[in-house]
C-alpha cells in the first residue's frame, strides 16, 4: 500500500466517534443506559417531518436536487430574521450567512478560512473535543487556558492575556458550554472583544446550544460594538431542532469570511443537504421553532436536568458539580471516588459500562483539566431511566467504599 498523508501522523481519531462506536457495541448487549453522547432523545417537531413527506411526494425533483453552496436563500432569510428577533443582530442573508453540514463543518470551514500554518488558536481546557484536532488539521497550533469549577468554569481575562502572542489568530468561545453547561459572563465577552481588536484576532463563537438555556439568556458576542467584523458564529440544527442526522447548521460572519468558507466548502461537500433545508423552512414557519423550544425541549430537558442534579447529590454525595445553566451536560468531579477506587476517569467509564451497562464520558477527553471528571448528558434518557442509571452508578461506586 502507498503511504498515507503525513498530516495524519499528528491527528488523533475523534473520541466522539470512539464513543459512538462504543455505544453501538454496548447497545447490542441490550439494557444500556446512556449518559454519553449529546444526541437529543426528543423527536423533531412533527410539522417538519410531515412536510418532508409531502415535499418528497409532490416535488421530488426539486427536493433532492443540488442547491447553491451557501444553501437555500429562503432558509438564510429566515435565519437572519430569527437571529434579529432573538439576539438583535443584523446579518445580510445574501452575504453573511452560509448553511453548513452541521456545526462540525462550520468549525472546520471557519478554521480553514482564517488560520495559517503555525498560527495559534486559543481554546479553553476543558472544552468540546471537536476543536483540538481540527485546529491541527488546518496547520494551526493549539493554546489552552484552564477553567475550573471554583470560578464556575468562567475563563479569566488575565490568563487569556498571558497566552496571547503575535501568532494568535483566533479564540474559540463556546457558550452555553460543552462539557460544563456554563453560560459565558458578558464581562468576559466584552474584555475578549477588546483584546481581539487590539491584538487583531478572530473570535469563533460556537453557538451550538444558544437556545438550550434554562434560566438566563446567552450572550451573543456580535451584539457588542466592534465584535461583528471579527466574529464568525457556528450554529447547528442538531440540538435546537433535534435533527443531528440531517447534518445541517449555519455560520454567520463578515462577508469576506463567509466567501472564503464558501470557496472551501465548494471542494469539501459542494452544497448542503437540500431535503433537510426545505424541512427547516417549516421549522421557522408559524412560530414552530419557538413553540417547540419553549413548550417541548426546554421544559423536558429542564426537568431531566433538575432530576439528575438531585440524584448526583444522593448517589455521589462527595462529587462536585455545578447545575448547568445551558446545554445538555453535567461535568462531575469524581476525584474523591476515583482515589478510593484507584482508577482514573477512563478506567471508571470503561468499568462502569462493563459492570453496570451505563455510559458516561471520561472527563480527560475534554482536556487535561477534565481528568478526574465524567461528563453525563441528561437529554438522552427519560426520567425513569435517569433514575435507574444513577442508581446503578451509585451501586457501582458504593461497592468500592
Ligand atoms: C459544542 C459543539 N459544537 C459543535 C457540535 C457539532 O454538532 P453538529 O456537527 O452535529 O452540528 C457539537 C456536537 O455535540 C457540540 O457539542
Amino acid at each position: 500500500m502507498p503511504s498515507l498523508s503525513f498530516r495524519l501522523a499528528y491527528i488523533q481519531a475523534s473520541p466522539i466517534r470512539r464513543i459512538a462506536a462504543l455505544l453501538d457495541e454496548a447497545r447490542r448487549k441490550g439494557d444500556i443506559i446512556s449518559f454519553g453522547g449529546g444526541a437529543p432523545s426528543l423527536p423533531p417537531p412533527k410539522e417538519l417531518i410531515d412536510y418532508i413527506t409531502v415535499l418528497l411526494k409532490e416535488k421530488p425533483q426539486r427536493t433532492v436536487s443540488y442547491c447553491g453552496t451557501r444553501g437555500l436563500p429562503e432558509l438564510r432569510e429566515l435565519i437572519a430574521e430569527d437571529l434579529k428577533k432573538h439576539f438583535g443582530v443584523d446579518y445580510d442573508p445574501k452575504t453573511e450567512i452560509i448553511i453548513t453540514d452541521g456545526g462540525t463543518e462550520g468549525i472546520f470551514l471557519a478554521l480553514s478560512a482564517v488560520v495559517d500554518k503555525n498560527e495559534e488558536v486559543i481554546i479553553l481546557d476543558p472544552t468540546y473535543l471537536g476543536y483540538n484536532e481540527a485546529i491541527k488539521l488546518v496547520g494551526g497550533r493549539v493554546k489552552k487556558i484552564p477553567v475550573t469549577v471554583e470560578n464556575g468554569y468562567q475563563p479569566d481575562l488575565e490568563r487569556l492575556k498571558q497566552v496571547i502572542s503575535p501568532l494568535t489568530k483566533a479564540f474559540i468561545l463556546l457558550s452555553p458550554d460543552n462539557p460544563t453547561g456554563r453560560i459565558i459572563d458578558p464581562e468576559f465577552v466584552k474584555g475578549l472583544v477588546d483584546l481581539a481588536e487590539s491584538h487583531d484576532f478572530w473570535i469563533i463563537y460556537d453557538a451550538a446550544y444558544k437556545y438550550i438555556v434554562f434560566e438566563e439568556k446567552d450572550t451573543w458576542p456580535d451584539a457588542i460594538p466592534g465584535a461583528k467584523e471579527r466574529t464568525i458564529t457556528i450554529n447547528t440544527f442538531s440540538k435546537e431542532a433535534s435533527i443531528p442526522g440531517f447534518r445541517l447548521g449555519y455560520a454567520t460572519g463578515p462577508k469576506e469570511a463567509i466567501e472564503a468558507m464558501e470557496r472551501i466548502k465548494q471542494y469539501v461537500s459542494l452544497a448542503p443537504n437540500t431535503v433537510g433545508q426545505y424541512a427547516l423552512l417549516k421549522f421557522y414557519e408559524d412560530g414552530i421553532k419557538d413553540r417547540y423550544l419553549r413548550e417541548v425541549v426546554i421544559p423536558t430537558y429542564k426537568k431531566r436536568r433538575d432530576l439528575m442534579y438531585e440524584l448526583i447529590k444522593e448517589y455521589l454525595p462527595e462529587a462536585r458539580t455545578v447545575l448547568p445553566k445551558g446545554a445538555f451536560y453535567f461535568f462531575v468531579d469524581i476525584r474523591y471516588y476515583l482515589e478510593k477506587m484507584r482508577r482514573d476517569d477512563e478506567e471508571f467509564a470503561n468499568r462502569l459500562l462493563y459492570r453496570k451497562n451505563v455510559v458516561v464520558i471520561p472527563g480527560s477527553h475534554f482536556g487535561d483539566m477534565g481528568k478526574g471528571h465524567v461528563r453525563m448528558t441528561f437529554v438522552s434518557e427519560t426520567e425513569d431511566r435517569i433514575r435507574e442509571g444513577m442508581k446503578r452508578i451509585g451501586a457501582y461506586v458504593f461497592s468500592y467504599l
